[in-house]
């Protein structure tokens, strides 16, 4: 794919137009023309607003680039220059057709055609089109925020050209980074289809048993897996007013005897709510509003009065009932009934969907957690509860059971039989999950083998062709000792029986950074020369990462901050997904880098074809990007903001992360060398004068706190190279004892201290 043609400029066709162009496809973006004097301006104000949006749309500088801004009188014709047009215009029949009438007489043949549609079925989207348009016509169907949804459903027609449909999937998968489902041509797909019901469901329980708002989410969210939002969290984050939509769509498209008829009912209360203009956050407030005149309350709606009240503690839940699915729908009160009342009809109605919306589980699974952000999926749900248990509860209320229940005859979804995740088909049989070629899941290999080595806070993984992986597997990935003495332990292994090593996990980040509870409790005790044996041991192990005789190849997604961040910078080469915020964010807590972040951020400034010479620019460089603790919004603004380099990779779809990095880390293995250890020109004294200027500048613009003051000159220090003189030259050893001897001064100091302890206690940074 060259060249993407959007269509539609509203949420949705600005946030895929937005992907696209992440995925580093130029885009052409048309929408109507509403003022004749300026008529590209509908699209080209999305494009501003896609520019503003937070969180972001763009991914970096280079990709807002990539889109421009078109209208469809004028430009309708320079589809032809695009191999994939997505049509995203408003959901009305009548005009998608009017649309497609006109495109069918300017496109080239072969060039892909899909709607964003969510509800109306792809058989009557291509009514009164030719045959050569169905063949090239397929329904994509992405989620809000395109950007950070990863699931796309694709809905291809009995016409559609396969060919071409693999053609769009493979770019919307490798370039887009999305997980793709393939769905039937039924209403509502498959998450939305599961989705609407299990909402409905569980707002009608809630009004049904009489259970507060506060009380349904504690139930409905953490304990099923399902975000802490909960249920009613949930509507108010997409809009109320969606829900009636939502309902309408679905119920005049399904039929008479779908279970989704039978409970899809309105709310006077809700209805009123939205007739109020209480459609949620985005409107005057929801089920829960902050009422800013009692001093930033937050309220919630009483669903039997209708009126507001400070949000109660909710119910408590058993702990049991909060790891164990069995626990929570057969608790005793209110807590089991309301669960059970939820998940039952729900996990029920989506089994019932096999066959009909999809021929397998997985695809549904998938759906619901991509889609919705669940945990675990409605089949995984029902194994957490135990198939015959689960049939038995069914049958015991009278309810229909569905087949596939009937066909699993009690025994699990997913099993691992030999090392090999299999799945249960509505065959009846075992199936092997085959992950598409270039996908490489460190959960299918820790279901079939055993750690190399393993510590309480690491493990090692062979995955395969005489590489290994590093995985973290502490709270949030948190590094500490246990890091450490594993990494030690696994380079001799490494150099005498593997080929390289890759630092990757499957957590929800790559890592939080050092175990800032673990610091503080050495600090409350004083035990300093702990705490120093932390830093010196890390700072050891990272370099001996970097000096192993293998490649070393990071694979950071998500959060990879502080020490997370110089694992990746110590290594060879970085294979990063697409979505990581990475940074050395120490100064936040009053701290410097102590892991060789430092002094690698100034080797990676200096390098920089763009960076002007002299010693110079890259400590100043590196300055303000630790100073000000920057954490960088993308894989590709690493590169930007100089946490990356620009040969590192960047991988789009998570799933194909740890292939990458594997692959990357094979390619370097032939005459292999480690790298020279970097020499330091640094410039002393007078180049730290001039970064305290800049830092007093800061102070008194208000931009630093007297605190930050003193963080930043202890930074300064280092980065200048302490009493060095700029006719010296500064080891990289000497670098690492002045990092290390300037955090112990930070360390054993009060704010600092209190920095720390701020921030494990509210997750904020303290502006002392
Ligand atoms: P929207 O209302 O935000 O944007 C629609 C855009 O289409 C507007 O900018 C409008 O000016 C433009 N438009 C209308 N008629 C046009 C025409 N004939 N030619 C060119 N542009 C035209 O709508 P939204 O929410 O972005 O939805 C677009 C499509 O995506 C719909 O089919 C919707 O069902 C689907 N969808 C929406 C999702 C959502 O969360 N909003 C999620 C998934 C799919």
């Amino acid at each position: 794919m060259k060249k993407l043609c959007v269509i539609g400029a509203g949420t949705m066709g600005a946030g895929i137009a937005a992907q696209a162009a992440n995925a580093g496809v130029p885009v052409l973006l048309l929408d109507i023309v509403r003022d004749p004097a300026d008529r590209n301006a509908v699209a080209a104000g999305a494009i501003e607003r896609l520019k503003k949006a937070e969180p972001a749309a763009f991914m970096s500088k280079a990709a807002a680039k990539l889109v421009e801004a078109g209208n469809i009188e004028d430009d309708l014709g320079r589809v032809a220059e695009c191999d994939w047009v997505i049509e995203a215009i408003v959901e009305k029949i009548e005009l998608k057709h009017a649309l497609y009438e006109k495109l069918e007489a300017v496109r080239k043949p072969g060039t892909a055609i899909s709607s964003n549609t969510s509800t109306i079925p792809l058989d009557r989207l291509i009514e009164g089109r030719s045959e050569a348009f169905a063949r090239d016509f397929l329904i994509t169907h992405f989620f809000n925020p395109p950007r950070y949804m990863r699931l796309l459903e694709i809905v291809a027609g009995p016409k559609s050209d396969p060919e071409l449909v693999a053609r769009v999937s493979d770019f919307a998968d490798r370039a887009m980074g999305k997980s793709v489902v393939r769905a039937k041509d039924t209403p509502g797909f498959l998450a939305n289809r599961v989705g609407t019901y299990w909402l409905q469901a569980a707002i009608n329980a809630a009004f049904d048993l009489g259970v507060s708002v506060e009380d349904a989410d504690a139930i409905g969210g953490k304990p099923m897996g399902v975000p802490k939002t909960g249920i009613f969290g949930l509507v108010d984050l997409v809009g109320i007013d969606l829900m009636p939509y939502l309902k309408a769509s679905l119920t005049s498209t399904l039929p008479a005897d779908d279970p989704y008829q039978a409970i899809a009912h309105d709310h006077p209360l809700i209805l009123k709510m939205i007739a109020d203009g209480y459609t949620g956050r985005k409107g005057k407030g929801g089920f829960y509003r902050i009422n800013k005149e009692a001093g930033k309350v937050k309220e919630a709606i009483n669903l039997s009065t209708g009126d507001y009240a400070k949000a109660k503690k909710p119910v408590s839940i058993p702990s049991a009932a909060q790891k164990d699915l069995r626990a929570l729908i057969s608790a005793p009160g209110v807590v089991g009934a309301y669960a059970w009342a939820v998940l039952g009809p729900t996990l029920a109605y989506a089994a019932g969907l096999i066959g009909e919306a999809s021929d397998d589980i997985l695809a549904i699974d998938t759906a619901m957690k991509l889609g919705y952000n669940w945990k675990y999926g409605p089949f995984e749900l029902i194994d957490r509860i135990g198939v015959a248990d689960f049939v038995a509860r069914l049958q015991a209320e009278g309810r229909e059971v569905p087949a596939i229940l009937t066909t699993a005859n009690g025994r699990p979804f997913y099993r691992v039989e030999e090392g090999v995740r299999q799945y249960l088909g509505a065959d009846g049989e075992y199936h092997a999950i085959v992950r598409p070629e270039g996908v490489l899941l460190l959960e299918d290999i820790k279901a079939a083998s055993k750690p190399l080595l393993k510590s309480a806070s690491a493990a090692l993984w062979d995955i395969g062709d005489g590489v290994v992986a590093l995985e973290f597997t502490g709270k949030m990935n948190a590094l500490d000792g246990e890091v450490m003495k594993l990494i030690e332990k696994a380079i001799p292994l490494v150099a005498e029986q593997y080929k390289a090593l890759v630092v990757y996990n499957e957590g929800s980040n790559f890592s939080a950074g050092a175990n800032l509870g673990l610091a503080i409790f050495a600090i409350n005790i004083a035990a300093w020369g702990e705490v120093e044996k932390l830093v010196a041991g890390g700072q050891k192990a990272y370099k001996a990462l970097k000096y192993a005789p293998f490649p070393v190849v990071s694979a950071p997604f998500g959060m990879a901050l502080g020490g997370g961040c110089e694992i990746c910078l110590n290594a060879d080469a970085v294979q990063a997904h697409a979505e990581t915020y990475i940074g050395l964010v120490e100064c936040g807590v009053g701290l410097i880098p102590g892991w060789g972040g430092c002094g690698e951020l100034m080797v990676r400034a200096a390098e920089s074809p763009k960076a002007p010479k002299g010693p110079m620019p890259p400590v100043a460089k590196a300055f303000e990007t630790i100073s000000t603790a920057t954490v960088a919004k993308s894989a590709a603004n690493a590169k930007e903001i100089g946490y990356l380099r620009p040969s590192d990779g960047i991988t789009m779809n998570r799933d194909r992360l740890l292939a990458d990095a594997k692959a990357r880390a094979l390619s370097m293995v032939e005459g292999y060398a480690p790298p020279a250890p970097p020499v330091f020109r640094l410039p002393g004294a007078s180049g730290k004068t001039a970064l305290e200027l800049a830092v007093k500048g800061f102070r008194a613009r208000g931009l630093a706190t007297p605190y930050d003051e003193v963080v930043a000159d202890k930074l300064a220090t280092v980065l200048t190279g302490g009493d060095a003189d700029v006719v010296d030259t500064v080891t990289e050893e000497q670098l690492l004892a002045l990092e290390l001897r300037e955090f112990m001064t930070l360390v054993r100091d009060s704010r600092t201290q209190a920095r720390v302890e701020h921030m494990l206690t509210t997750g904020k940074p303290l502006r002392n």
